[in-house]
């Protein structure tokens, strides 16, 4: 077969999967105390929804999203990230007179063409949560906290948290003027700096070319209005108060365009060059932009490989403890359907009241050696044997795989 996974995608299996699993439960577990309701968005919305939410000249709608049209020739793309949606799901369904808490959390996969290298895939999973209809920077201060929370529950502690603001649209266009004029004097900006450089001077920041030039480059922090500034005060305060720790970092801008005010980054040394395990921050005007309600928000998301990774490099795996495995064995073919019914009573209601088990076999027409080094490969602590004398008395055979060990016990009593 010449098949391969498409560049940038990745089979899950094995180990992963579980790892993967247990990953997305605790957050999910942490949702739920924290009082977020779950809501699944589809994986392709129509294509406008993310080019102006996201913003023209971000590198995610400029190059990286998946567009197609569908037979009606409708210009469909898949989701490069889950705000957009989620905004979308929540004005058309009012979700606000449902769910007055208006705290939401999703996780999904999401699609960018991007350059696929370790920690930047085309196909990745998100964890993401969001809080709407909250414009006080207590909501800020809680989203940052729990993002760290669930890095700390799977044992990801070395993490650098960076915040900025990013101003609003009372402050912002001041900043941005001095921004174009400071821009203009630097010399040899690149071809992308000077087509984006009345567009969107914010997205210089992040340029891998040019930023090593912006000596002394103005920040948005020098330029917020008395409301940014306090509320970004109020944010850092809260953080302190949790015993949050984070780095104020001027020079944070985010590859979205909906940010305003709060701004956030969660990195981790234990990750390589896709250092940001998890980003967000507050987007008070998506909402209406897109046809809503003046509705503030904040929210975040958990980059999932990136995490994955940073939680095995911890050795967070290495102790979870695996369901124990059992193999049915026969001796006589006819003893192929009581065997076949036990096996639907165990894994229906366990062994010896034990529910985290797996349990493999009946197999047909080998013979017991070959049932047993079968049972060995696939590496079950126990063999339940059913042997015809045995059986008869009402009894079946354990063995021990390990020790090689045999006992008989009542079968009724497993
Ligand atoms: P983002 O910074 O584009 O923000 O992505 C958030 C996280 O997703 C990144 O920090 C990273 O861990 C992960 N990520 C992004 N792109 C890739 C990729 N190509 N491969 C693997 N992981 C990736 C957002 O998506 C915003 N929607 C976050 C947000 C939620 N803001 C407010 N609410």
């Amino acid at each position: 077969m010449n098949y391969k996974s498409p560049r940038g995608t990745h089979d899950v299996f094995g180990k992963t999967v579980l790892w993967l699993n247990l990953l997305e439960q605790k957050a999910k577990e942490i949702f739920i105390r924290h009082g977020f309701e779950e809501v699944r968005t589809p994986i392709f919305e129509e294509a406008t929804l993310f080019t102006r939410s996201i913003g023209q000249t971000t590198d995610i709608v400029e190059k990286e999203m998946y567009i197609f049209e569908d037979r009606k020739k409708r210009k469909l793309a898949l989701r490069p990230e889950g705000t957009a949606s989620l905004a979308r799901a929540f004005i058309e369904h009012r979700m606000d007179t449902l769910s007055p808490a208006c705290k939401f959390f999703y996780l999904g996969e999401m699609f960018r063409y991007e350059r696929p290298q370790a920690g930047r895939y085309r196909q990745f999973r998100q964890i993401g949560a969001e809080i709407y209809a909250n414009s006080s920077p207590a909501a800020d201060a809680e989203i940052i906290i729990l993002a760290q929370e669930i890095l700390f529950s799977l044992g990801i502690d070395k993490i650098n948290i960076h915040i900025n603001s990013l101003g609003c649209e009372k402050c912002r266009p001041l900043f941005r003027e001095t921004l174009i004029k400071y821009f203009s004097f630097v010399k040899n900006l690149c071809k992308d700096c000077l087509r984006r450089l009345k567009k969107n001077p914010l997205r210089l920041f992040d340029c891998k070319v040019d930023s090593c030039k912006f000596t002394g480059v103005p920040e948005m922090l020098g330029y917020l209005c008395c409301d940014c500034k306090d509320n970004f005060y109020i944010v850092q305060l809260l953080l302190k108060k949790a015993n949050c720790n984070f780095t104020v970092n001027g020079k944070l801008v985010r590859g979205l365009d909906y940010y305003t005010k709060t701004v956030f980054e969660v990195r981790s040394d234990a990750v390589g060059p896709q250092d940001t395990l998890v980003a967000g921050g507050r987007y008070d005007n998506l909402v209406k932009e897109i046809g809503g309600q003046n509705t503030p928000a904040v929210g975040f998301a958990i980059g999932v490989e990136r995490a994955l990774f940073a939680a095995q490099s911890v050795g967070f795996f290495d102790n979870l403890k695996n369901p124990e495995k059992f193999f049915l064995a026969i001796t006589d073919q006819e003893l192929f359907s009581e065997a076949f019914a036990f096996a639907v009573k165990a894994t229906r209601y366990g062994i010896n009241g034990n529910k985290d088990i797996s349990v493999f076999g009946p197999i047909n027409g080998k013979s017991l050696t070959n049932q047993l080094k079968f049972a060995d490969k696939i590496q079950v602590s126990k063999t339940i044997i059913f042997a015809k004398a045995e059986f008869e008395n009402g009894e079946v055979l354990i063995k021990n795989m390990k020790d090689k060990t045999q006992s008989k016990v009542e079968l009724n009593k497993l």
